[in-house]
């Protein structure tokens, strides 16, 4: 079968100690022997009813991979979840010169590109970071080590909400005294101070790749807002240009000094969370109202300056961080004002891939349904779930479903064509590493296996089998 192709994680150990040997599987089809030492670890599954498991980590056991080397040349890599349990496991296998596979065929074509990858991440919210610190020190370590280190999913973004949101126990602003224009009572709280930034600064640590901060706001100070409430349908009071909107800008720049000041500088700020959800009455959660009008004014008259009159001039700003359905006409509003378009770097959701919702792949439920307190407001869409009594923390399908894209496509990366001879029910992208080496991610949420070849003219065709309900992800050297 296609999978005697492969050789399992273990077998390169194995082969290693026999001395160097290639084994001959089926006619033409070498097996190569790498002697390497694995320090991997492998899941240690629990079933809690759901569709697939979850891997279980405490405070002495993780799961964990190998940092990614890229494959030596005639050689794939290739990693596979499945809903059946497998967890991101490595097997690697020869690039033939010549087709053998009938089946579908995906043609790399490095010559037509799309866009280049930022990264990916996730945020580092008040209710993430109470979780993550309510773990001892060393299972804490073990779970910023599965994001951020090359034994994990080496993630390079993290999000920053400015002050309070709907994952946070309490509302509070960076500025909750009354009528402060001059923001003379601006501080940093708690969940600040002694939980995001420490658990950034220990992530930054354990991280080889460098990592992006960026930092969004949900709501201003109340006593800048029409509605006077954190939540609800409310926007700034007055007119972009006037002393509240002024106000709202310094504060942008107050708060990245306070970060500053701990060691912490960003890469990119967002002008506003979900803009449009503080125009809808009613709304249950920490917001600020903009039409895509009065983001353009205030960034042109406000905050565009602030920042560019800051020693933070060099920071992205980005727009929109909000539903897709709103492009391109918020984009076209916004950056029709070339005063605004000067200082716009991008918009959120094209430049960054937010893991704030991921669906589950392998689970449509996930795996586990979290039943701790600090509870955020979305019931799912967490990689990880941490049990405080138990001192235990649940990595999720979706953790490995996102592992099969992050760790995997650098920063810088750039997504190219990848032609598909049929008709077929996989989803799947092709990508150029900075280092050289092609990645190829397929999806296959269906049932039935699909024997597949995918071709990279350069180099030669790779054999392979996409199971049913799983996800793989090949890396091979390109040029
Ligand atoms: C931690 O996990 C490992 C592996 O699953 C297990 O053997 C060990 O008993 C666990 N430790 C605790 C304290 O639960
Ligand atoms: C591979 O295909 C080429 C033609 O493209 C042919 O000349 C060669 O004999 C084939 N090699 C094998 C081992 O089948
Ligand atoms: C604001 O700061 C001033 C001193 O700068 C202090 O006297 C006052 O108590 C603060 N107000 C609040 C509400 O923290
Ligand atoms: C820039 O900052 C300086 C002091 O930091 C201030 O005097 C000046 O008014 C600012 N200019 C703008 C356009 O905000």
């Amino acid at each position: 079968s296609s999978q005697s192709l492969f050789c399992s994680q273990a077998c390169p150990r194995l082969l290693g100690r026999v001395g160097t040997m290639a084994a001959s599987l089926t006619g033409l089809l070498l097996l190569q022997a790498v002697s390497w030492a694995s320090g991997a670890r492998p899941c240690s599954p629990r079933s809690f009813g759901y569709s697939s498991v979850v891997c279980v980590c405490n405070a002495t056991y993780c799961d964990s991979l190998d940092p990614l080397t890229p494959p030596t040349p005639g050689t794939f890599s290739r990693y596979e979840s499945t809903r059946s349990g497998r967890r991101m496991e490595l097997s690697l296998g020869t690039i033939q010169a010549n087709r053998t596979g009938t089946g579908l065929l995906l043609t790399l074509q490095p010559d037509q590109k799309f866009q280049k990858v930022k990264g990916f991440g996730g945020a580092m919210t008040d209710a993430a970071a109470l979780n993550i610190l309510a773990l001892s020190p060393p299972a804490r370590n073990l779970l910023l080590k599965s994001y951020f280190s090359e034994e994990g999913i080496e993630y390079n973004i993290i999000r920053v909400p400015m002050a309070s949101c709907d994952f946070s126990v309490r509302t509070y602003t960076y500025d909750d005294t009354p009528d402060d224009f001059q923001l003379r009572n601006f501080s940093l709280p708690e969940e600040d101070v002694k939980l995001k930034i420490p658990l950034i600064h220990q992530a930054l640590e354990l991280a080889r790749r460098p990592v992006s901060l960026f930092a969004s706001p949900w709501t201003s100070p109340t006593w800048l807002k029409t509605n006077g409430a954190v939540n609800g349908k409310g926007s700034l009071k007055g007119q972009p240009g006037d002393l509240y909107h002024q106000t709202w800008a310094r504060y942008f720049v107050k708060f990245l000094d306070a970060y500053a000041a701990h060691k912490l500088r960003f890469w990119a700020v967002t002008a506003e969370n979900e803009p449009s959800a503080g125009l809808l009455s009613g709304y249950p959660f920490q917001c600020l109202g903009f039409t895509p009008e009065h983001q353009r004014d205030f960034i042109a008259r406000d905050l565009g300056p602030a920042l560019a009159n800051s020693t933070h001039r060099d920071i992205r700003l980005l727009i929109l961080d909000d539903q897709r359905l709103l492009l391109p006409h918020w984009a076209r509003v916004v950056l029709a004002d070339p005063e605004a378009a000067k200082y716009i770097h991008g918009l959120r959701g094209l430049q960054v891939l937010g893991a704030e919702c991921a669906p589950g792949l392998l689970g449509p439920r996930g795996a586990v349904q979290p039943q701790h307190h600090h509870e955020p407001s979305l019931p799912r869409g967490r990689p990880i779930i941490v049990d405080i009594a138990k001192d235990t923390f649940y990595k999720q399908p979706m953790f490995y479903h996102l592992g099969h894209f992050s760790k995997f496509i650098p920063e810088g990366s750039q997504r190219v064509g990848l032609q598909a001879s049929k008709k077929n029910g996989l989803d799947m992208v092709a990508l150029m590493r900075p280092d050289g080496s092609a990645v190829v991610v397929v999806l296959n949420r269906s049932p039935k296996d699909v024997p597949l070849t995918i071709e990279d003219p350069a180099v030669g065709f790779v054999e392979t089998l996409s199971p049913g309900y799983s996800i793989h992800t090949y890396v091979w050297h390109h040029q």
